[in-house]
């Protein structure tokens, strides 16, 4: 059986961004799991201009990282998103790519990897309100990496081997994670197939 698939979005693109960290911990926690495959989706890689064109809910994207991108999104079940707080919200430079496409994003479960003074907590919880406009279902669980734990991890002080407890989190997220897409791969596929 193909295992559903999930992109693991760095939200940062700044040149020594901490989300890079990030999403290689949470990276090597999820690619033990046996129910899902999991892959990284770095913003780098899709350099979009700025969104300046026709909602992509009603109109076809023609440039072609936007169609690159909306691939991948397409390609993929659920997405967990490793999402910095850059002035009580998420990074520009992710809402962009979010904006660049629609229909690719429908009825896949959003989950959430959290960083900054309080855990990133104000630009997830942005995040997965912008996420119900994308028709996606945000998870409730979320791991917040947060307070001393950050500034410990950010100044190299400690190692995220020194706090099992994100470990802890970020296993009860990928559990809910695991059930949502299981679920929602199974309606969408249900929609798909010919009536008998
Ligand atoms: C433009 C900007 C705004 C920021 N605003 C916040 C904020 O509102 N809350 C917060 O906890 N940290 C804030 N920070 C600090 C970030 O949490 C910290 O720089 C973190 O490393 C950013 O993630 P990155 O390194 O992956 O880009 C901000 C940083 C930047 C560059």
């Amino acid at each position: 059986m193909t295992l559903p698939r999930i992109g693991i979005v760095i939200s940062s693109t700044r040149e020594n961004r901490f989300g890079e960290k990030v999403a290689q911990w949470v990276h090597s926690i999820a690619a033990q799991r046996s129910d899902l495959a999991f892959e990284l989706v770095d913003l780098r890689d899709y350099p979009l201009p700025f969104f300046d064109g026709k909602s992509p809910a009603s109109f076809p994207v023609t440039n072609e990282i936007a169609l690159r991108w909306g691939s991948k999104m397409a390609e993929l079940d659920g997405y967990l998103f490793v999402t910095a707080e850059y002035n009580r919200s998420i990074t520009g430079v992710l809402k962009n790519a979010l904006d660049w496409a629609y229909h690719q994003y429908g009825r896949k479960p959003a989950a959430y990897v959290g960083y900054g003074s309080v855990g990133g907590a104000r630009a997830v919880e942005q995040l997965r309100l912008i996420n119900v406009e994308l028709k996606m279902a945000p998870l409730r669980s979320g791991v917040h990496i947060g307070g001393g734990d950050f500034r410990a991890l950010l100044k190299q002080d400690k190692t995220f081997q020194d706090m099992p407890q994100l470990a802890h989190s970020a296993t009860a997220m990928l559990d809910e994670l695991s059930w949502w897409t299981f679920a929602l791969k199974a309606a969408r596929d249900a929609e798909t197939m010919p009536a008998a």
